[in-house]
């Protein structure tokens, strides 16, 4: 075996070669397949973006279109599938709602468990995941209102059919502030991939053993929830409501931040790779703006998200480990101007990574890379003399 690096949390260690996503941590620069993610926000749409990660370049009009038909064609989800939320308490957590749906997806689609696919049975996997994905999504959101489901249409785009199902009623179809839409097609994109995080490095793994992409992205999900991951949009707005009640005093939670001997910290601030700033939350963050100047949405919330923001850029604490807002400091507010309930927001990370732990999977596949298998240095105890359980003090 020889010897063994330690590298907890995996902070220095590369796992894979990959040709999808770039990131200088130091520049704050972020690439989808070359492309800057801020060309990519400005200029494109989420399944534009999703097509690109996923197949390695950007789709010209007419495959953009039959992409587009293709996933329009598979957002029914199967009326079985009703079952699984019956069982369901009514205040279960959307992610775990979110996993188990996607997962019971390999049951729905048996041919998924062959690991030796052809490229077309592959395909449909993708498509199916892109196109039921919003639809089981929806559905937990009604499921947390006891309202009835709403059908995805067939004549509406992606985003358009996503939010009527969640916000509009049967019968009665919802239109969106081309704000709105804008602003949840960037919120997607930017949260479409981001190299070897922990829900991705999962979704790699949990694929390395030849299990079924419809396993290895519930196992991605589950990853996901976690509050230091994707769990922290959900954290920063149950923060900033705790602040609020606590009287709205930002320095107080500031303080507790840096209180050594307090395990609070600062949901939203900081990232593992981000050390300048998070591009991603550059763009969010005008989108932020612009969605809440165009609601006209008041939120004393919101003050204190931009009082705590202004302290932590200037105090001395978090300017020396280089601790700045990251995107998710600002989606959870943008959801919640939108009217999501703040346990949906890690479930509408979801729905923006699952392109990229897509195109993830489907490289470590088509690379075909070893199961993943970490060492460890082992610091139990030696050889010891069994003790029969009668001698045993
Ligand atoms: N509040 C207060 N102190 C912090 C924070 C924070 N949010 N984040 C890091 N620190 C301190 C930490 O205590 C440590 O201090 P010291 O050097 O004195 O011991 C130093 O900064 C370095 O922190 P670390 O834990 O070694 O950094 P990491 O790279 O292991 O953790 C992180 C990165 C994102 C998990 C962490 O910054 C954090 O917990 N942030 C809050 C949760 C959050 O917003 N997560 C979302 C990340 S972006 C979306 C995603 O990728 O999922």
């Amino acid at each position: 075996s020889g010897y063994i690096t330690l590298d907890p949390g995996f902070k220095n260690t590369g796992s894979t070669k990959s040709a999808i996503t770039f990131l200088d941590g130091e520049k704050g620069v972020l690439t989808y397949r070359g492309y800057a993610i801020e060309d990519l926000a400005d200029k494109s749409t989420f399944l534009e973006v999703a097509y690109l990660l996923i197949y390695g370049e950007l789709p010209t009009k007419d495959v953009l279109e039959k992409f587009r038909a293709d996933i329009r064609s598979q957002m029914m989800i199967h009326e079985d599938m009703k079952n699984f939320f019956a069982g369901f308490p009514s205040k279960s957590h959307p992610m775990g709602q979110l996993s188990c749906l996607v997962g019971a997806l390999s049951a729905f689609y048996p041919e998924s468990l062959n690991p030796n696919q052809t490229d077309e049975e592959e395909n449909k996997m993708i498509i199916n995941l892109l196109a039921k994905m919003p639809t089981i999504v929806s559905w937990i959101q009604k499921k947390s209102l006891g309202h009835p489901v709403v059908y995805p249409k067939n004549n509406f785009g992606y985003i358009e059919n996503f939010l009527n199902m969640i916000f509009g009623e049967v019968n009665q179809e919802k239109t969106f502030d081309p704000v709105v839409i804008d602003a949840m097609h960037k919120l997607l994109i930017l949260h479409a991939d981001h190299e070897q995080n922990c829900s991705t490095s999962t979704v790699r793994m949990v694929g390395s053993s030849n299990a079924n992409m419809y396993a290895s992205i519930s196992a991605g999900i589950n990853a996901l929830w976690g509050p230091l991951h994707g769990g922290a949009n959900q954290a920063v707005i149950e923060m900033l409501e705790a602040i609020k009640n606590d009287g709205g005093d930002a320095d107080k939670y500031l303080a507790k931040a840096k209180d050594k001997n307090d395990p609070f910290r600062l949901m939203g601030f900081g990232h593992r790779v981000y050390k300048n700033f998070d591009p991603r939350a550059k763009i969010i963050k005008k989108a932020c703006d612009d969605v809440l100047e165009k609601l006209g949405v008041q939120d004393p919330v919101l003050d204190i998200a931009k009082r705590l923001e202004e302290a932590a850029l200037s105090d001395q604490y978090f300017i020396d480990r280089k601790l700045y807002p990251n995107v998710d400091f600002y989606s959870g507010i943008i959801y919640r101007a939108l009217g999501f309930n703040s346990d949906m927001f890690t479930v509408l990370f979801a729905l923006g990574r699952l392109p990229g732990w897509i195109a993830q999977w489907k490289e470590m596949r088509d690379n075909k890379e070893p199961i993943g298998r970490p060492r460890q240095v082992y610091i139990g105890e030696n050889l010891r003399q069994y003790v029969p359980i009668a001698d045993r003090k």
